[in-house]
């Protein structure tokens, strides 16, 4: 079945049954629930952290649609944060998955309906707070997307990593089709293809995504980080000083002669990640799957070896017409 009765509240399953739904990748449905598409248990987390969570000024909120480089970036923030801390010989990283060490909003610390975590005592020790979350930035709690300060755009920052919508769809049929149970039956690329041009696919329509964190990024460039997979692979050392300014702990001199913003690109690179025993054998990081199969490729441009130049065609297409004017183009 989809989703365990019990896991969801009464107030979720009456939400439900007023929403327009349809077939879901890895669920049975998909439901369209405050401009997107999403599953069941997670509308009901996305709600419980809406009205619960209290921004901190020093919090930092890592933004992607799923299969965008989540991983990467959750890696890349953390050990950006966090390296006056941990040497490379001890890090948390080499022995823990990215997820485990900054937690989805809606699939870690609002999970669970009948536990609303307290997170002003447990957390205050480990500052800054990170945190990932895949819902559009309009979905937000209100305290992430409220300024403490409006003259500086000071507070809680938000980082947003896009990634091109062909590599995306790629990377989102392998991964889900991991996760689809046997009993929904099979869900061919073509089919799922179709789906993802309409939109349907978790937290999308992909276009409407990136434009919400696009939009904001212009118009509160201190608030907002918008970065793109395809440029950080190109040139990895200079968008993690990029992010690393942008997050308030940028490179001193002397880090810089010690080639501390390389060490941190290589310690998350997706070659050494990859490598790791966590993440060769390790379980239960993302949706009780392995952990290697949040390390399938990792490269720009692996959609040439999948789609069909129909496929490419239409996808062109679909995304120029949904971001119109707006600079953003595949
Ligand atoms: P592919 O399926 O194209 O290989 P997410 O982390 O959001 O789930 O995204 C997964 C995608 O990011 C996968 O893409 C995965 O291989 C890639 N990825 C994982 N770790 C990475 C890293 N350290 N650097 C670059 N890409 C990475």
């Amino acid at each position: 079945g989809e989703e365990a009765e019990e896991e969801l509240s009464n107030e979720s399953r009456q939400l439900h049954l007023s929403l327009p739904k349809e077939r879901g990748w890895r669920t049975s449905h998909l439901y369209w629930f405050q401009n997107f598409w999403c599953q069941a248990k997670e509308i009901q987390a996305i709600i419980s952290c809406q009205r619960h969570f209290q921004a901190q000024d020093s919090d930092i909120i890592l933004a992607t649609i799923p299969k965008s480089g989540t991983t990467w970036l959750k890696a890349l923030a953390f050990a950006i944060v966090n390296r006056k801390r941990f040497g490379p010989k001890n890090h948390p990283l080499l022995t823990s998955n990215p997820h485990d060490l900054v937690p989805f909003l809606e699939y870690k610390v609002y999970a669970n309906y009948n536990h609303i975590p307290d997170l002003s005592s447990s957390t205050r020790s480990c500052s800054p707070r990170l945190f990932g979350t895949h819902v559009p930035y309009a979905s937000l709690p209100d305290s992430v997307k409220k300024s403490s300060n409006n003259n500086n755009d000071s507070g809680c920052r938000v980082v947003y990593l896009c990634r091109n919508p062909f590599d995306t769809f790629i990377s989102v049929w392998h991964f889900l089709m991991r996760a689809r149970p046997a009993s929904l039956g099979p869900l061919s690329m073509e089919e799922a293809f179709d789906m993802y041009c309409r939109g349907v696919i978790g937290y999308g329509p992909y276009w409407d995504h990136m434009l919400g964190y696009w939009k904001e990024s212009i118009e509160r460039p201190h608030k907002v980080l918008f970065l793109m997979y395809e440029d950080m692979k190109e040139d990895t050392g200079f968008y993690v000083r990029k992010l690393a300014e942008f997050l308030g702990y940028p490179f001193s001199l002397e880090q810089e002669r010690e080639g501390v913003a390389e060490e941190i690109s290589r310690l998350c690179s997706f070659q050494s990640l990859k490598e790791l025993e966590v993440n060769k054998t390790g379980k239960g990081a993302v949706l009780n799957l392995e952990n290697e199969s949040l390390f399938r490729k990792g490269e720009v441009g692996d959609w040439v070896n999948h789609l069909t130049p129909f496929m490419v065609e239409k996808l062109t297409k679909v995304m120029q017409q949904n971001l119109g004017d707006s600079a953003l183009a595949f």
